[in-house]
């Protein structure tokens, strides 16, 4: 299949395309509204012709289940031509695309051109930092300009359509797919994957530079059972509308083109089959226009749940719950029509998923000419390109976050003359690029090394060792990782020598990229192999050691989080990693990201979230005595190692003369923000409430704002937050949602814990 979708070029769009769709049943009348144009091509379709527009197919060579009754693939093409597909994933390359594109409209009797849709994650060819990193930036345009760079990739790489972005929320840093997403919080959720869906699509999904985005995973995803993926979601009313909902709730008010339900069960039923998400609030309640596609064979994995007999069944369940296309089921294009037949499913249900998915057609331009994407010239000009690097580099620079500077280590110094590397991830030019990678070359990412060396001055020495090794065998976005045996130590001893004559030491830590990502959760977030020995022989004979961390997810790192004097979070930082690391840690830029997720002490603290509740019983000073009876660990602290919303500058901010003034309904904060250090920085200014007495009881800190500002040394600026009832209220047992009148906590800081602070009654 891959041979044949790749082989050459083809022709052009046949006229008679036009000229199928555009007819109106009045004569001489022209359609002008894109709904006309999809109701006139709705009434010349039969009920095979609707049914196939519901049917996605894999392209060939990449996968992430298993291939329920797989056909062949000579069968997958004739369907093509028989207007059985309205959708290929994994179809790739202007060339690719244009071959398959060829088949549906030169063959099929409306000619419906197929939409191609793909996991572009975090870029195509180009890789901007894995997601949870953009989300550490808080910062709208660096998660917009990485989506836009996306987009532009592989739109012209003929693709229409990403499978992204992922905005569940998630408390667990178990979960392999945390990395995916925008953390733990659902505000930065929400207005982190808002930028995503407008870097993806822009303000025309015509253009031949955006692609349409797709919000997923509806819903619950990011709330699996024990944090092990693809299991069971058990949640309240209130953690459904008021955690896991509002990021979709805004991907959909932002114009999101499409949504993608989940794996999981939620409450026992399963994403997919369920009515209450997709019928009832997306497409009820939210007024959702755009089509929603079933993930990966999950309409055949109803059965499995134990929720649907047989594909009939799960057919039908889908169907009526709001499912519009089946992504590799196969069980729409066998089974709809049946249903339809015998009166199970109303032929307005297939109409409805129909209808949503031609109209994304047509506003992406594909009925104009279904070639548009598919530019091998374009394709050539825009992957790699300087200026996508370049944007590559300055997201990367906005995503690092400095856990610990003691002593101003960090930025290093012209004085440090011998710098010591150690680590097999600092030499790393794989790993950078994450998991989710797209059509990333691999190997192709800059490595921490060649950053470094590109930095220094004429006079600083480096050296380097890799001293341990993290991982075995094959490294796929699809096999098992194999570790390294922790018992071999053989690279320890030329680390330790090259760290005992150096002026300072960079250790790379952290994971493989592929201990992240889909199937990929661990039920232990400490590192792996043998990274913590080596460090604590490292800084026993190094006090300066600067420990650039590269993860998808939160580590729990108590001893490095305590003996190395500088910690940077590098994530996994995409193709330009090595520079931008580098640009940090030699103070080319001054490092603002926050943490998007808490990072736990230990595993055992997991879920750990900052907006929990205070419970009946907690640390309070009555109960600070030495007595047990407390919601506490008798062997470790309830508290993060690091906190939501936490990271350090090279300078310091100082907050002072916090001011509500409240009005019915409404509440002006205003708060004071100094830069008391000595370089210039950018500064996120968090606004934090809580409701001190509501019916249902609220999270002890609730993120509604955040504002971020640039201040130049010893520069005071005055920022202001509107508190209203969008930001007090929350949903109640009725679904409704609104404020309740009352004492409120307002807080401003820093970070979640660092705030400053005051209680003001607001009158709803
Ligand atoms: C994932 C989706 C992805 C799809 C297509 C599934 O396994 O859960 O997020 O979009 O595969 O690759």
């Amino acid at each position: 299949m891959k041979k044949i979708l790749n082989k050459g070029l083809t022709n052009l769009l046949s006229l008679s395309l036009i000229g199928i769709i555009c007819q109106s049943s009045i004569p001489n009348k022209p359609l002008t509204t894109t709904d006309e144009k999809v109701e006139a091509l709705l009434a010349k379709m039969t009920l095979a012709e609707k049914i196939g527009q519901l049917n996605m197919y894999n392209g060939t060579w990449e996968f992430t289940g298993p291939v329920p009754n797989d056909k062949n693939s000579k069968q997958k093409l004739d369907d093509i031509k028989a207007g059985k597909v309205g959708g290929m994933l994994n179809v790739l390359t202007a060339e690719g695309t244009r071959e398959a594109q060829k088949l549906a409209v030169e063959n099929s009797r409306l000619k419906i051109p197929l939409i191609f849709g793909y996991d572009v994650i975090h870029g195509y060819k180009t890789m901007m930092p894995v997601p949870l990193a953009q989300a550490a930036s808080w910062d709208i345009n660096i998660a917009r300009l990485g989506a836009e760079v996306a987009a532009r990739e592989s739109a012209a790489a003929g693709l229409h359509w990403t499978f992204a972005p992922m905005i569940d929320v998630s408390r667990d840093a178990r979960w392999g797919r945390i990395m995916e997403g925008a953390g733990e919080d659902p505000y930065l959720t929400s207005q982190i994957g808002k930028a995503w869906i407008e870097g993806f699509q822009g303000k025309d999904l015509s253009s031949e530079k955006t692609i349409a985005a797709c919000a997923k995973h509806f819903a619950g995803y990011g709330f699996a059972e024990a944090g092990r993926d693809y299991n069971t979601v058990d949640v309240s009313e209130n953690t459904l509308m008021n955690v896991i909902l509002p990021p979709f709730k805004v991907a959909a008010e932002a114009g999101v083109a499409t949504f993608m339900n989940s794996f999981n069960d939620l409450n026992g039923v399963p994403a997919t089959g369920n009515e209450l998400l997709q019928r009832q609030l997306l497409k009820g309640d939210w007024g959702f226009k755009g089509a929603v596609v079933s993930d990966w064979g999950s309409i055949g994995e109803m059965i499995t749940h134990g929720f649907a007999l047989d594909s009939l069944a799960a057919a039908q369940y889908a169907i009526k719950a709001g499912s519009d296309m089946d992504m590799e089921s196969n069980i729409y294009v066998n089974y709809l029509e049946k249903l339809v037949k015998s009166g199970k499913v109303s032929e307005k249900l297939i109409d409805d998923a129909a209808r949503r998915i031609l109209k994304l057609k047509f506003d992406l331009g594909l009925f104009d000419d279904p070639y548009r994407y598919s530019n091998v010239e374009r394709e050539k000009k825009e992957l790699l390109s300087a200026e996508n690097l370049k944007a590559a580099r300055q997201v990367a620079q906005g995503t690092m976050v400095l856990l610990k500077n003691e002593n101003n280590l960090l930025p290093i110094q012209k004085s440090v003359k011998k710098i010591a590397l150690i680590g097999e991830l600092a030499a790393h030019k794989d790993v950078p690029l994450g998991n989710w990678r797209a059509q990333a070359n691999p190997n192709s990412a800059v490595s921490l090394k060649e950053g470094i060396e590109a930095a220094l001055a004429p006079d600083q020495k480096l050296t380097y060792a890799e001293g341990y090794k993290l991982t075995e065998g094959k490294r796929t976005f699809i096999n098992e990782l194999t570790f390294t045996n922790p018992n071999d130590k053989s690279g320890f001893a030329e680390a330790v020598k090259i760290a005992t004559t150096a002026d300072l030491v960079i250790m790379a830590i952290g994971e493989d990229c592929y201990q992240t990502g889909e199937g990929r959760s661990q039920a232990n977030v400490e590192l792996k192999g043998n990274q913590l020995e080596l460090f604590n022989q490292i800084s026993k004979v190094n006090k300066n050691v600067v420990i650039v961390l590269m993860t998808g997810r939160p580590v729990a790192i108590p001893t490095v989080a305590e003996k190395a004097p500088a910690i940077l979070q590098a994530w996994f930082g995409g193709s330009e990693a090595g520079h931008a690391t580098a640009d940090v840690l030699f103070g080319k830029y001054n490092p603002s990201g926050k943490l998007p997720v808490s990072f736990p002490r230990n595993t055992g603290q997991l879920p750990l979230y900052y907006n929990q509740k205070n419970t009946g019983r907690p640390k309070t000073n009555d109960f600070d005595t030495g007595l047990v009876f407390w919601s506490h660990y008798t062997d470790m602290p309830n508290t993060p190692q690091w906190c939501f919303g936490f990271g350090l500058s090279y300078t310091t901010f100082e907050y002072k003369n916090l001011n509500v003034q409240t009005a019915p309904k409404k509440a002006t904060v205003t708060v004071e923000v100094t830069n008391t250090g000595k370089y210039k920085g950018k500064e996120t200014v968090q606004l934090y409430i809580r409701d001190l007495d509501a019916t249902i009881v609220q999270p002890i800190k609730r993120l509604v704002a955040f504002q971020q500002i640039n201040l130049e040394v010893g520069q005071t600026q005055k920022v202001q937050f509107e508190l209203t009832e969008a930001e007090l209220g929350f949903y109640h047992a009725d679904r409704k949602f609104y404020a309740e009148s009352g004492l409120f906590e307002v807080m401003v800081g820093t970070n979640s814990e660092q705030v400053v602070k005051k209680s003001v009654d607001i009158q709803f």
